[in-house]
């Protein structure tokens, strides 16, 4: 929670594309909404391709989405613009911003992800996956510490792991020297790849073990984000 701002904005990004920013981005935000039904949650989506924002129109209301794309070049009114809409919602007790960024350096988008307590930082464990991310990661720590900011904490979510996948220690080990913790992993489904060109929420993947995974997962950023752990754990 920042100064004067009630609510909390989760952050999916990455430097890599298709890690699974859109794709965990949508399904975290339906199973956090279904944990806390209470919770007044609105998803930007700054990238121009608009996957996020096309796809909820079936879960979300209208007012719920709005598409903000960002290009490469600085563009000063729509920062405002997105920095206004967040500020707006963030103000209102309960109220979760939940905001899917394109693939790129963290540039100028920078201004977005101030306002969020959390990033989320979804990879797979390939070195062609991890390497960019921990160079992303380390580029948002040398931003947090010229702007001498405590936040956004950041969750590394191993994605795309096998089914049998029973060794992390090579993202734990990575993790170590970060300024990050790791969330439950992610599998590789096939149902994924499948439903997310046309996502059709949660109930579609129901009684899957990825549906368990997303569950676990949301409970997890739950429980870390909403309750301020985040902020004791990297306090210390
Ligand atoms: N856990 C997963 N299992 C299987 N396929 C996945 C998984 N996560 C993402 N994908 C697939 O990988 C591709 C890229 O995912 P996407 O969410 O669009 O990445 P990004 O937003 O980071 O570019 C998509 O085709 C998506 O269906
Ligand atoms: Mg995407």
């Amino acid at each position: 929670m920042l100064a004067g701002l009630n609510g909390h904005g989760l952050f999916f990004g990455n430097m890599k594309g298709g890690v699974g920013k859109s794709t965990l981005c949508m399904y975290t935000l339906e199973m956090i909404q279904k944990l806390r039904p209470n919770l007044d949650i609105l998803l930007i989506d700054t990238d121009p391709q608009g996957t996020s924002s096309k796809m909820m129109k079936s879960i979300l209301a209208p007012e719920q989405i709005r598409f903000m794309p960002m290009g490469d070049r600085y563009d000063g009114a729509i920062m405002s613009t997105i920095d206004g809409v967040m500020k707006s919602h963030l103000v209102k007790d309960n109220s979760l911003v939940v905001v899917d960024t394109a693939a790129g350096k963290i540039g100028n988008i920078w201004q977005v992800a101030l306002l969020c307590n959390t990033m989320i930082v979804p990879t797979s464990l390939s070195w062609t996956d991890m390497q960019p991310t921990i160079d992303y990661v380390q580029e948002i720590d040398a931003r947090k510490e010229d702007y001498t900011s405590m936040t956004p904490h950041i969750i590394v979510v191993p994605n795309r792991t096998s089914p049998n996948q029973k060794d992390y220690s090579l993202i734990n080990n990575a993790a170590k020297s970060l300024n990050v913790i790791v969330a439950p992993p992610v599998s590789d489904f096939s149902i994924v790849k499948h439903s997310s060109h046309d996502y059709k929420g949660l109930k579609d993947v129901e009684k899957s073990r990825f549906y368990q995974e997303i569950e676990t997962l949301g409970n997890f950023i739950v429980s870390h984000v909403l309750s301020g752990e985040l902020d004791r754990i990297f306090a210390e």
